[in-house]
């Protein structure tokens, strides 16, 4: 072989292994786009920082997550719909508005069926929770592969204290679409006025709406001691917030990048228990610095509870199964229906 044939081989075969090593996987080094509904600071974000930080270790430095907070990729709603058509990679959003796209987690949306942070992490770590994955993908497209714990919503509002229902009458509150919660302040005695999350801040800053409910951590993050000033610890809805990745994407890594994403998802999710723990009484307290009042619901809160068990619960059996209802209830030690 002449040597210039013999540079012309050595030149085919290093070309030829650069493309086998590129189409072996360094060309496919990807970062993966997530949406957050919630502005940075939050447990959206706090479990999406881990969430990268862990997959970028899991991938060997190869993959990574971008984070787009504050609902800079479209409403919870419509991070969903995109992640379905594989147009989203991740985005982490409230369950509430998981519901409208696979009802069957609406058992996690159910009032005062989650009643403390054991009760919240027993559910989403359980069969239960397996369940709802494995529903999740089929009903929407889209897998939960971490759950961030943010804590009870509390009502909030601009007008004044409220401590009964009767105090509530008269008030404009948002509400997610969500049907539960609809039913809920329905069963309270008012029509609440269903918006997007993405519009809620300037709703009330606009005064479309007097008031909303969310946890402690997104009151704070989302700044609605700006144009909120009275706060009932009312203790119906304990705020899981999944973080979902879109199926078919999630279908199209190969076997350990999948594994990377399953395990920092794990790894995020009990970060974000611990997060909460550390957190939550500190933003109690910087709020009211801050001069928002704080008042509990009177009477311990039974008429709030009675009104919205007896009259929610029998209208979501079929829906959502009695008999998965009480398989909920009975993994958290309480009596069946
Ligand atoms: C909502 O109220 O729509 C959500 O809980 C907002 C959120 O994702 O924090």
């Amino acid at each position: 072989m002449t040597p210039s044939k013999n540079f012309t081989r050595q030149l085919g075969l290093v070309l030829c292994l650069s493309a086998a090593a590129l189409s072996s996987g360094l060309a496919q080094a990807k970062t993966f786009r997530m949406a957050l509904g919630d502005n940075v600071g939050g447990t959206q974000y706090e479990l999406g920082v881990k969430f990268a930080e862990e997959f970028k270790a899991r991938t060997g430095g190869k993959h990574d997550a971008k984070l787009f907070p504050n609902g800079q990729l479209g409403s919870e709603e419509d991070t969903v719909s995109n992640a379905a058509m594989g147009t989203l990679d991740f985005s982490v959003l409230a369950v509430n508005n998981v519901t409208p796209f696979s009802p069957t987690v609406g058992v996690l949306t159910l009032p005062y069926m989650i009643q403390s942070l054991d009760d919240a992490v027993k559910l989403t770590q359980s069969d239960i929770g397996q369940t709802l994955v494995d529903n999740t993908v089929r009903d929407a497209g889209v897998r939960i592969v971490g759950w961030a714990y943010s804590g009870f919503r509390v009502l909030t509002n601009s007008k004044r204290p409220v401590t009964t229902l009767a105090d509530l009458k008269g008030l404009q509150i948002r509400v997610p679409k969500n049907e539960i919660m609809i039913d809920t302040y329905r069963a309270w005695g008012i029509n609440p006025t269903p918006m997007a999350w993405s519009e809620t801040f300037t709703g009330l800053q606009l005064k479309v709406v007097d008031g909303q409910d969310n946890p402690y951590i997104t009151v704070s993050t989302m700044k609605f001691d700006e144009v909120q000033k009275y706060i009932t610890n009312i203790r119906y809805l304990f705020s899981i917030e999944p973080l979902i990745v879109s199926e078919s994407v999630f279908q199209e890594q190969p076997a350990d990048v999948q594994k990377a994403i399953l395990e920092a998802g794990k790894a995020a999710t009990e970060y974000s228990a611990s997060f909460l723990v550390a957190e939550e009484t500190k933003i109690r307290k910087d709020l009211t610095a801050k001069g928002m009042v704080i008042s509990d619901p009177a009477d311990d809160e039974k008429e709030w509870i009675n009104t919205a068990v007896s009259q929610v619960w029998p209208k979501y059996y079929d829906q959502l199964g009695k008999d998965n209802l009480n398989k909920a209830l009975k993994s958290l030690g309480r009596d069946q229906i």
